[in-house]
């Protein structure tokens, strides 16, 4: 008896009822009958081509996920021939490999994605990977620090090659701790035209609360300084919220968005921003009054560039 491809098994298995019932009637980027090999390489198929149960809440998730980037996506394939994409802290690389199938398999648009983690492991396991799903044209997969992958991008010699290297969207889901926030000083940095970051582990503003806690400073947040547990919790949420002040500050749109819908994380929360081009001068005068409130900062606040640092500083006089 002839054995049957992974795509044959998937053909028979897919029915529309079978579609429908994972889907929830609704139409997804990534069809399991398309996108089989896909999500089978991505662990989401067993080797029959049927879903398992615990992988269609994340399947779900997925294709939540690439939707809500998809509108930017698409609109600057409309702008640009290849659309060059930056995967911060990429790890096994989920949104990565989604996007470059997306975007030969469902937009039919070019995409140049690459991949950067600080791991050797994940980064030869994500390489294997693309080259076994035929994505290889469109990825790219490097161990590099985004603090090293900055300073090679700052190094280079030409406006011309910088112009032509430029990223033209940074993502880091769930990049450790500052790691976003280098990536968003990258993305600054290249003017990316459109940034999604899904903060994660950030302790930066919890330690400066930590030490203000023990230097007895007094605001209308005391109670929340003070307090190790509700510490952690609101220094995550004043964190990101001066995020999207400075990158608005930078000339961006930005707004935040729920990152899966599911409750299951804490780290649920999406940074999604469009770049507009004018510095705008009120977010960041919000940004120094709610950091003069807070009695801290975040880092990223020193690293901004020209025109916004030069008005954070005069505000802050
Ligand atoms: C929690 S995982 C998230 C992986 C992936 N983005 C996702 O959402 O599934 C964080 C990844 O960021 C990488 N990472 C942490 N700090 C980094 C840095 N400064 N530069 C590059 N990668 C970093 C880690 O090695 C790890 O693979």
């Amino acid at each position: 008896m002839t054995q049957l491809t992974f795509k044959q098994k998937a053909e028979k298995h897919w029915t529309p009822e079978r579609i429908g019932k994972v889907t929830g009637g609704k139409k997804f980027l990534i069809d399991p009958l398309k996108g089989a090999e896909l999500l089978r390489a991505l662990g989401l198929l067993n080797a029959d081509a049927s879903m398992p149960a615990d992988a269609v809440r994340k399947y779900s998730q997925i294709n939540h996920m690439v939707a809500l980037l998809a509108p930017t996506l698409t609109e600057l394939s409309e702008r640009f021939s290849v659309v060059r994409i930056l995967d911060c802290g990429c790890g096994n690389s989920y949104l990565t490999f989604l996007l470059a199938w997306c975007f030969k398999n469902v937009w039919h648009r070019n995409a140049l994605i690459t991949g950067i983690d600080t791991r050797s492991d994940v980064i030869q396991k994500s390489q294997a990977r693309a080259n076994e799903l035929g994505l290889a044209d469109s990825l790219r997969f490097e161990k590099i620090s985004v603090l090293d992958y900055f300073a090679r991008k700052a190094a280079l010699a030409s406006p011309e090659e910088r112009k032509s290297s430029r990223n033209h969207v940074i993502v880091a889901l769930h990049a450790c701790d500052t790691a976003t926030d280098d990536s968003l000083a990258l993305a600054f940095a290249e003017k990316a035209d459109a940034i999604a970051v899904a903060p994660c582990c950030q302790a930066e503003l919890a330690g400066r609360w930590r030490k203000l806690s023990a230097e007895h400073f007094k605001s209308a947040f005391s109670v929340l300084l003070n307090s190790p547990e509700l510490r952690r919790d609101s220094c995550s949420t004043f964190t990101d919220a001066m995020r999207v002040l400075l990158i608005r500050g930078q000339g961006y749109e930005a707004t935040t968005t729920e990152f899966v819908p599911s409750n299951h994380t804490p780290k649920n929360r999406l940074i999604v921003a469009t770049r507009r081009g004018n510095y705008q001068e009120s977010a960041l005068r919000e940004y120094v009054e709610l950091k003069k409130t807070l009695g801290a900062g975040i880092g990223l606040d020193e690293r901004l560039l020209d025109e916004a640092s030069e008005i954070i500083r005069q505000l802050q006089v």
